[in-house]
C-alpha cells in the first residue's frame, strides 16, 4: 500500500526525489573526500582505490544501489515533468514571468547535462575506453591499478580539466536547486527560512564545485608536485 503509494501518487514521487536526491548528494561528498587522497600521493590514492575495489560483492552491491538509485531519480523526475506539463502548461509561462531562477527553469537541461557527465566519467576513468595512453593501466609495486598515475596523466588535458569544471560545476547548479526543491518537498519550506535554505543549498552546493574541481585544477596547473 505504502508502496504503491509512493510508486503512483505526485507526493510519493516528490518524496522518492528527494531521498534519492540525497542519497546521490551523499555519494557525491564521500567520492569528493576519497578524490582529496590525491593531495597526500599516490599510496594514499591507490590504497584508497584499491580498498574500494578488492571485494567484488561490495562493489558490486555498491555499484547496483547506485544504479537503482539514480534510476529511481530519474523515473521520478521524468514523471513527474509528464505529470505538471500535461496538468498546466500555461503554468511555465506563468512561473518564468513570476522570476524563477536559472537554475530552476533548467533543472531538466542540467540533469541530462549531468547524465553525460557521469556517462563520458565512467567510460574515462572505471571502462577506461577513451582514448587515452598507457597509464590508464599502469599497475604500481603492489600490483594494484595506479589510479593515481591515471588521474594525473588525465589532468595534464586542458580539454579534459574543461570538461570535468565544466561537469561538476553544472552538477552543482544542479545540486543547488534540488536541494531547495528538496525543502519543499518534503514539507520544510517556511517563509521565514527560505533564505536561509536558498544560503544554505548554494553554499554547499558551490562548496561542491571548489572541491571537486579543485584535483582536475590543482593537476593542471601544478599547484603541487603530482
Ligand atoms: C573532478 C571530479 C572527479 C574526479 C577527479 C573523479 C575521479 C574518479 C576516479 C579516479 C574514479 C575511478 C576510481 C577507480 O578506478 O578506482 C571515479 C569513478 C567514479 N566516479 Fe568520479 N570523479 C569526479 C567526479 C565525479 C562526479 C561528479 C560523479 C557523480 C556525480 C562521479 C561518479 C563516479 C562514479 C559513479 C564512478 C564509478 C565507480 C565504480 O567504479 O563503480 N565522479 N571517479
Amino acid at each position: 500500500m505504502i508502496l504503491k503509494r509512493l510508486f503512483q501518487s505526485t507526493i510519493g514521487k516528490k518524496i522518492m526525489m528527494a531521498v534519492t536526491g540525497v542519497l546521490l548528494f551523499g555519494f557525491v561528498i564521500i567520492h569528493m573526500l576519497g578524490n582529496w587522497q590525491v593531495f597526500s600521493g599516490a599510496e594514499a590514492l591507490n590504497d584508497y582505490a584499491h580498498l574500494i575495489k578488492s571485494k567484488a560483492f561490495v562493489l558490486w552491491g555498491f555499484r547496483l544501489a547506485l544504479l537503482g538509485i539514480v534510476g529511481l531519480h530519474l523515473w521520478a523526475a521524468i514523471t513527474l515533468t509528464l505529470a505538471n506539463k500535461a496538468a498546466a502548461p500555461e503554468k511555465y509561462a506563468e512561473s518564468k514571468a513570476l522570476g524563477s531562477t536559472w537554475a530552476s527553469r533548467s533543472m531538466t537541461l542540467s540533469g541530462v547535462i549531468v547524465l553525460g557527465f557521469i556517462v563520458f566519467h565512467i567510460l574515462h576513468f572505471t571502462v577506461r575506453s577513451v582514448p587515452g595512453s598507457p597509464e590508464y593501466f599502469q599497475q604500481n609495486e603492489k600490483g594494484h591499478h595506479d589510479v593515481y598515475a591515471m588521474v594525473v596523466h588525465a589532468f595534464q588535458n586542458p580539454i579534459i580539466v574543461g570538461i570535468y569544471v565544466i561537469g561538476v560545476g553544472i552538477l552543482s547548479l544542479h545540486l543547488s536547486h534540488g536541494l531547495q526543491s528538496m525543502f519543499r518537498s518534503l514539507g520544510l519550506s517556511d517563509r521565514r527560512y527560505l533564505p536561509l535554505q536558498i544560503n544554505f543549498a548554494r553554499i554547499f552546493a558551490g562548496f561542491i564545485f571548489v572541491g571537486m574541481s579543485a584535483v582536475p585544477l590543482a593537476i593542471f596547473f601544478q599547484l603541487k608536485q603530482f
